[in-house]
C-alpha cells in the first residue's frame, strides 16, 4: 500500500532480518502501520509476531534492515531523544503481563515512577484516570495481582500501556485466556480507547472473533515476511497455505450457518 495522504508511517519496517542461530524468523520484511490503523498482526505459532513488536519499540533489534518509529530512524538522535520517542508507544505484553509483587496501583505507576520528575499526588491522579479508562473501580488499586480475574487482568496492563498516554499501542495477544464475553468487552474497549483517544493499534491474535471484530487492516507473518496486507476481505481472499488454514474454521462456521438458514 502506498504511504496515506502523504504522511509517514507510524512504523516503517524494511528488509528485516532475524535469526536466533541459525534459525530465520524474519527474510526480507517490510511492514508499514499508518496513524489510526487497527493492524491485526496474524501468524502461525513461532513464526516471529512477539520478535516484530519488540523490534518495533527497540526492545530487540534485527540482524539487518532499517525501521522507523514515529518518521525517524528508530537509532536516531540522542539517548534521551531515542527513549522519548518510545514512550510515545505503550505495550501489553503476551506473558507476565503484571509484576505479581505490586499492587494494581503500582503496576500502572511503574512507568510514571520510571520516567521521573512527577509528584506522588501527580501520579495518583494519573493512576486513578487510567483506571478508569479501562473501567475498573478505584477500590481495585489496591489489589495483589494475584486478587485479580484474567479480565482484570488484561485491564490492568492495558492501564500501565496507556500510562504515558501514548500515540501507539502494541497488544500481543491481548484475548488470549479470556472466555468469549470476557474477550468481547475487552475488544469493545480497545475499539472505543481507539477512537477516543485517537490511537495507532498494532494487535497479534489467533482469535478470528477478535480480528473481525477489531482490525481495519490485517498483515500476514508466514514464510519469514509479510505475505499479505489488505482489508480482512483482500487478506481472506488470498490463496495461500496458511491463510487458507486460518480462515478456514471461519468459513466452516459461515457455510454451517448457511445450513441451517437453509433447513430452518
Ligand atoms: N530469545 C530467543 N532465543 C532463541 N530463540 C527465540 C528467542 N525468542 C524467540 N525465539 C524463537 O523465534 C521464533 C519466533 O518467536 P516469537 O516469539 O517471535 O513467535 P510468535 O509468532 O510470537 O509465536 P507465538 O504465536 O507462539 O507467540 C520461535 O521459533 C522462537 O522459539
Ligand atoms: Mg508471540
Amino acid at each position: 500500500m502506498s504511504e496515506r495522504e502523504g504522511h509517514s508511517p507510524v512504523i516503517r519496517m524494511r528488509g528485516i532480518q532475524t535469526r536466533y542461530g541459525p534459525h530465520w524468523v524474519h527474510q526480507d520484511l517490510d511492514l508499514d502501520v499508518y496513524r489510526g490503523d487497527l493492524l491485526a498482526l496474524v501468524g502461525g505459532s513461532g513464526a516471529g509476531k512477539t520478535t516484530l513488536l519488540r523490534q518495533m519499540i527497540d526492545l530487540q533489534r534485527p540482524d539487518a534492515g532499517s525501521i522507523e518509529l514515529f518518521g525517524e530512524p528508530l537509532q536516531a538522535g540522542p539517548r534521551a531523544e531515542r527513549f522519548a520517542r518510545r514512550r510515545r508507544a505503550g505495550v501489553l505484553f503476551q506473558q507476565g503481563a503484571l509484576f505479581s509483587a505490586f499492587t494494581v496501583y503500582d503496576n500502572i505507576a511503574f512507568p510514571l515512577r520510571e520516567c521521573g520528575g512527577l509528584h506522588e499526588d501527580e501520579i495518583l491522579a494519573m493512576v486513578m484516570s487510567r483506571l478508569e479508562l479501562v473501567q475498573l473501580k478505584p477500590q481495585h488499586a489496591m489489589l495483589m495481582p494475584a486478587q485479580l480475574s484474567g479480565g482484570m487482568i488484561k485491564r490492568v496492563a492495558l492501564a500501565r500501556a496507556l500510562a504515558l498516554e501514548p500515540e501507539l499501542l502494541l497488544l500481543d495477544e491481548p484475548t488470549a485466556g479470556l472466555d468469549p464475553e470476557r474477550s468481547a468487552r475487552f475488544v469493545e474497549l480497545i475499539r472505543s480507547l481507539h477512537e477516543g483517544l485517537g490511537l495507532t493499534v498494532v494487535f497479534v491474535t489467533h482469535d478470528l472473533d477478535t480480528l473481525s471484530a477489531l482490525a481495519n487492516r490485517v498483515a500476514v507473518l508466514a514464510e519469514h515476511r509479510i505475505l499479505a496486507t489488505g482489508s480482512l476481505e483482500e487478506v481472506h481472499a488470498v490463496d495461500h497455505p496458511f491463510i487458507n488454514n486460518f480462515f478456514r474454521y471461519r468459513s466452516a462456521v459461515g457455510e454451517r450457518d448457511e445450513t441451517e438458514e437453509a433447513g430452518s
